[in-house]
């Protein structure tokens, strides 16, 4: 049991500041489902990010933006039921939040109440300004995201390494600040150099958690299916791959379907 958990009994919003502020590092993964998100949980997990990449890993689909906000909420509401103390954070998706502010804070209260989620997580920075301060004018926490936003991905034409320029990084570090002056408690970095994200985090007071982002922050999150390796094709340099569940899965599978073709399974014991 890792030191956070025997500490903090339920994760919050202003347990992730005060874990920075301690420099204890915070820990936090993807999860799609009650049975991954309770496993999740109990390894303790700070944070379970509901994230809209369960659009590639859950329905197959080639980027993250034909995931609805309908689906974001089953697949959230799946997580909340499973979890004790993990915090929970909910993807808004692609078409809830950017056309207009009150159409952002619609979508955030529909996670928040047919959900229970505990907070959500937008993409962007000065662009989504108002968006985010409506969010939080109601009371829901914001996780911001920036770097590599993958809800822009036709806009960047490539998932390669955000704010290796200077004037990139600028608006990079601008836009930062601009979150947390405005209310965010935390901020996602994904894939941008190590150097710019470690300068970001020492910038701001809430925390910075990387995907991609070097060692240099608060906190690290990898989609779960890429870290226990039941995806194997994508292979980012930034992942590291705890399990091989693709091949060990595979396997088991493939012993099932030889052992009932062969009439091994059911064997006596396993019948009534
Ligand atoms: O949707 C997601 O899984 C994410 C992480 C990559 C941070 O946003």
């Amino acid at each position: 049991m890792s030191i956070a958990k025997k500490e903090y009994k339920r994760i919050t919003t202003k347990t992730l500041v005060d874990m920075k502020k301690k420099g204890e590092k915070i820990s936090m993964l993807t999860a799609y489902d009650f049975t991954m998100a309770k496993i999740v949980d109990s390894a303790g997990i700070d944070v379970i990010l509901v994230g809209d990449s369960a659009s590639n890993v859950m329905a197959g689909h080639e980027t993250t933006l034909p995931i609805t906000l309908d689906q974001m909420i089953y697949h959230a509401a799946s997580v909340v039921r499973a979890i004790e103390r993990s915090l929970v954070v909910v993807d808004l998706p692609f078409g809830s939040y950017q056309s207009d502010p009150k159409e952002a804070l619609r979508s955030a209260i529909r996670i928040m109440k047919e959900s229970g989620g505990h907070a959500v997580k937008l993409e962007g920075g000065k662009e989504i300004k108002e968006s985010v301060k409506r969010i939080l004018n109601a009371g829901i926490p914001v996780m911001g995201h920036l770097g590599l936003t993958p809800q822009s991905i036709y806009k960047f034409g490539t998932y390669t390494v955000r704010a290796k320029e200077e004037e990139e990084a600028d608006k990079l570090i601008e836009d930062a600040l601009l979150l947390e002056r405005i209310g965010c408690f935390a901020i996602v970095l994904e894939k941008v150099p190590a150097k710019l994200a470690q300068q970001v985090a020492e910038k701001i007071s809430i925390p910075v958690i990387g995907i991609g982002a070097g060692n240099g922050v608060d906190g690290q999150v990898l989609v779960l299916h890429d870290m226990i390796g039941m995806t194997h094709e994508f292979n980012p340099r930034f992942l590291r791959r705890y399990l091989d569940l693709y091949t060990d899965m595979k396997n088991a599978f493939t012993q099932y379907s030889r052992d009932v073709k062969s009439g091994d399974f059911p064997n006596e014991s396993e019948q009534y």
